[in-house]
């Protein structure tokens, strides 16, 4: 039903930032790890809405370089989440076709979460329904810095705007069209920054964990009304 609604002008590649997972907690009297868990429940509907809607791409923000800053019982949470996440989902996600990608320092991620990692990209790297890019311990900033390391390492002298492009961890897919940050916060905090240089920013007052089909379908609605001019007119 909601499938007809869809507009014509998709983005090619969106960003999600989700955001308000302990406020959705918090409000309700629980621990914010609650919060975490029904944000992943989240990621789930958002990709599947996504794929049925003919979405490509997607990347979107789990775990900032900043996250760190946390109590260990919250980060400790979100990585047994994840874990258990990409074991529980490895099976559907091959079935439907979803490609994941992770895009940060994953050198910080050691044993059996790492490996559960490596496993989720080496099963899926076949799939071409849609691309889901997975930012953990990933900042923009840092981003830029690896892609300049790895360049000087080359021997670079000078690069030029594609050279960076060329070795982000995003390296070989569009800029973002399109970044939707939840929970009302109006800000970026250090997401994707050199890709995002030219996206259209929609900021909904959802909480991420009430994200669902039809929040992502008037997310597409509204960006189908922007008008993209690229410097033009
Ligand atoms: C987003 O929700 C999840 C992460 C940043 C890991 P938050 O945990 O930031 O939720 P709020 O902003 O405290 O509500
Ligand atoms: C941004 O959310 C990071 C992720 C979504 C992973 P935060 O909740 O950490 O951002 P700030 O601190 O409010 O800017
Ligand atoms: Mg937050």
């Amino acid at each position: 039903m909601i499938k007809k609604k869809i507009p014509a002008k998709l983005p090619n590649h969106i960003g999600i930032i989700l955001d308000g997972n302990g406020r959705w907690a918090t409000r309700q009297g629980l621990p914010r790890n609650f919060g975490h868990r029904e944000g992943v429940n989240a990621i789930v509907r958002t990709v599947e809405a996504a794929r049925k809607f003919g979405i490509k791409r997607l990347s979107v923000f789990a775990f900032s370089t900043e996250n760190w800053k946390r109590s260990d019982e919250e980060v400790e949470g979100i990585f047994d989440l994840l874990k258990e996440f990409f074991v529980k989902e490895l099976d559907r996600m091959v079935k439907n076709e979803v490609k994941i990608n992770f895009f940060g320092d994953l050198s910080r991620f050691k044993g059996e979460l790492r490996e559960i990692l490596d496993k989720t990209v080496r099963a899926t790297e076949n799939n071409d329904a849609i691309v889901v890019n997975i930012c953990l311990n990933y900042g923009g900033k840092q981003d830029i810095v690896q892609a300049v390391n790895k360049l000087i390492a080359e021997g670079k002298k000078e690069i030029t705007e594609e050279d960076i492009s060329n070795n982000l961890y995003s390296k070989g897919q569009p800029d973002l069209d399109f970044v939707i940050r939840t929970s009302g916060e109006q800000r970026i905090s250090n997401f994707m920054i050199y890709q995002l240089a030219y996206a259209e920013l929609y900021f909904p007052k959802i909480l991420w964990p009430d994200f669902d089909e039809k929040a992502l379908c008037e997310a597409l609605i509204e960006y189908s009304k922007r008008k993209r001019r690229f410097g033009g007119y």
